[in-house]
C-alpha cells in the first residue's frame, strides 16, 4: 500500500522506519501544517493538506494529536482513502462516531494503532479468556506508572491539555494498557476514580486511580501516572477461580493457573520505551499493525483494532474522568 502520513512529530519517525521494513508498503508523502519535513526521511515530499497531495496513494496514517484524528479520518474518507489512525480513536464519543460513520459511508477501512494487541502473550491470554479457561475472573489490577518530565509536556503546547490530548496519562499513555484491559475483559458497569495533578504544570491529571465493577462482579483497579519517577514497567495482575497470572509490559511473567499451561511465547522480545519516553523505537509492533491493516483491506475483514472495539477504550477513559470523586 502507498501511504501519506499526516503529522511530522514524534511518532512519525516510528512509521517511517516501520514502513521501510515492510517491502509491500511505501510512504509516498507527508502532510505538515508547517511545511516541515519528516525528521528521519527529509527526502519524502511534504504537502500542506491531504487535499493538496498530488501523488497516487491508497491510505492515510494519522499521526496528529488525539483530538484531531476525526478530522483527518473524515477528510481521508472524503478522498476515498483507507485510514490507519494512531491511538486513541479520538477523545469524544461524538468525534469517534462521526469518523466511523464517514469511513463506513465511503467504504474505506478504519483501524487504530493499538499495537499491543499484536503482542503474542496478550493474544494467548485473549484466546484463553474467550474460551472461559480461567473460570470466574475475580479481579484485575493494572498499574501503568510512568514518568514524563515537564519538558515532555512543554514539547507541544497541546500536551497535557483537555482540548487535543483529551486528558493526562489515562487518555495518553495508559490508553494502551486500558485498551488491553477492555479488549480482554470488556467495559465495567460502575466506576469511581480519584485524579490529581502533582508534578506538572498541565491542565489534566498526572496521576490517578480508578475502581471498577463489572456486570459479573469482577473488580478492576487501575493506577495511571506520568508522575511516578523514575517510571515503571506496566503490570496487569489477574486473579481468577483457577489461580493468578501477571503480564509485565505485555509478557507473562508469573503464571499459577490450575490446569492451564502457561501459554507464554518463548523468546519474544519487544523493547518498551513507554515507562519514560514518548518515542517508540522498536517498530515491530507497528509493523504488525500495518500488516494487519493491509490484510484487513485485502480480505475485506475487521482489523485487529477496528473502530467498534477501539471506541470502547475511549469510552472507558471518559467514564473514568466522568466518575471522578472530588
Ligand atoms: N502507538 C503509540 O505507541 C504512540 C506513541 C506516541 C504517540 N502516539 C500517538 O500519536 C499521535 C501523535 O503523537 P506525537 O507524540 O507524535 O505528537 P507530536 O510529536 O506533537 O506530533 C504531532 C504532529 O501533528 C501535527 N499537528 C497537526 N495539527 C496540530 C496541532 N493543532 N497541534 C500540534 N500538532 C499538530 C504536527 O505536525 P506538523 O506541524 O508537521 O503538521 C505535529 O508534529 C497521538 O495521537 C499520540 O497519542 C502513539
Amino acid at each position: 500500500m502507498r501511504y501519506v502520513i499526516v503529522g511530522t512529530g514524534n511518532i512519525s519517525s516510528t512509521y517511517v522506519n516501520a514502513l521501510s521494513a515492510l517491502p509491500e508498503s511505501t510512504l509516498v508523502g507527508a502532510v505538515s501544517r508547517a511545511g516541515r519535513a519528516l525528521k528521519v526521511a527529509p527526502e519524502i515530499p511534504v504537502w500542506p493538506t491531504l487535499g493538496a497531495v498530488d501523488s497516487a496513494f491508497d491510505a492515510v496514517i494519522l499521526a496528529t494529536p488525539n483530538g484531531l484524528h476525526h478530522q483527518g479520518a473524515i477528510e481521508a474518507a472524503s478522498l476515498g482513502k483507507h485510514v490507519l489512525t494512531e491511538k486513541p480513536l479520538d477523545i469524544s464519543i461524538e468525534a469517534m462516531d462521526r469518523m466511523t460513520e464517514a469511513c463506513r459511508t465511503a467504504g474505506v477501512m478504519l483501524a487504530v494503532c493499538f499495537q499491543r494487541r499484536t503482542r503474542p502473550d496478550n493474544q494467548a491470554v485473549k484466546a484463553l479468556v474467550a474460551k472461559g479457561a480461567f473460570g470466574r475472573i475475580y479481579a484485575v489490577d493494572l498499574a501503568a506508572k510512568f514518568y514524563r518530565d515537564q519538558s515532555y509536556y512543554d514539547s507541544g503546547d497541546y500536551r497535557g491539555g483537555l482540548a487535543l490530548d483529551g486528558g493526562g496519562p489515562f487518555m495518553q499513555q495508559a490508553c494502551h494498557n486500558l485498551d488491553i484491559y477492555t479488549w480482554l475483559f470488556g467495559l465495567p458497569r460502575q466506576i469511581v476514580s480519584m485524579l490529581e495533578t502533582f508534578a506538572h504544570a498541565i491542565e489534566a491529571e498526572d496521576h490517578g486511580a480508578a475502581l471498577m465493577r463489572h456486570e459479573d462482579g469482577m473488580i478492576g483497579t487501575v493506577v495511571a501516572s506520568t508522575a511516578a519517577k523514575p517510571g515503571f514497567a506496566a503490570r496487569m495482575e489477574v486473579h481468577t477461580e483457577r489461580g493468578s497470572f501477571t503480564l509485565t509490559d505485555d509478557v507473562i511473567t508469573q503464571w499459577d493457573v490450575d490446569g492451564v499451561e502457561n501459554p507464554s511465547v518463548p523468546g519474544e522480545h519487544y523493547h518498551h520505551d513507554g515507562a519514560t519516553s514518548a518515542a517508540v523505537t522498536d517498530t515491530s509492533a507497528h509493523e504488525a499493525i500495518i500488516e494487519d491493516f493491509e490484510a484487513a483491506v485485502r480480505e475485506n475483514r475487521e482489523p485487529l483494532a477496528g473502530p467498534d472495539s477501539a471506541r470502547k477504550t475511549t469510552e472507558l477513559i471518559l467514564d473514568i474522568y466522568k466518575h471522578r470523586l472530588r
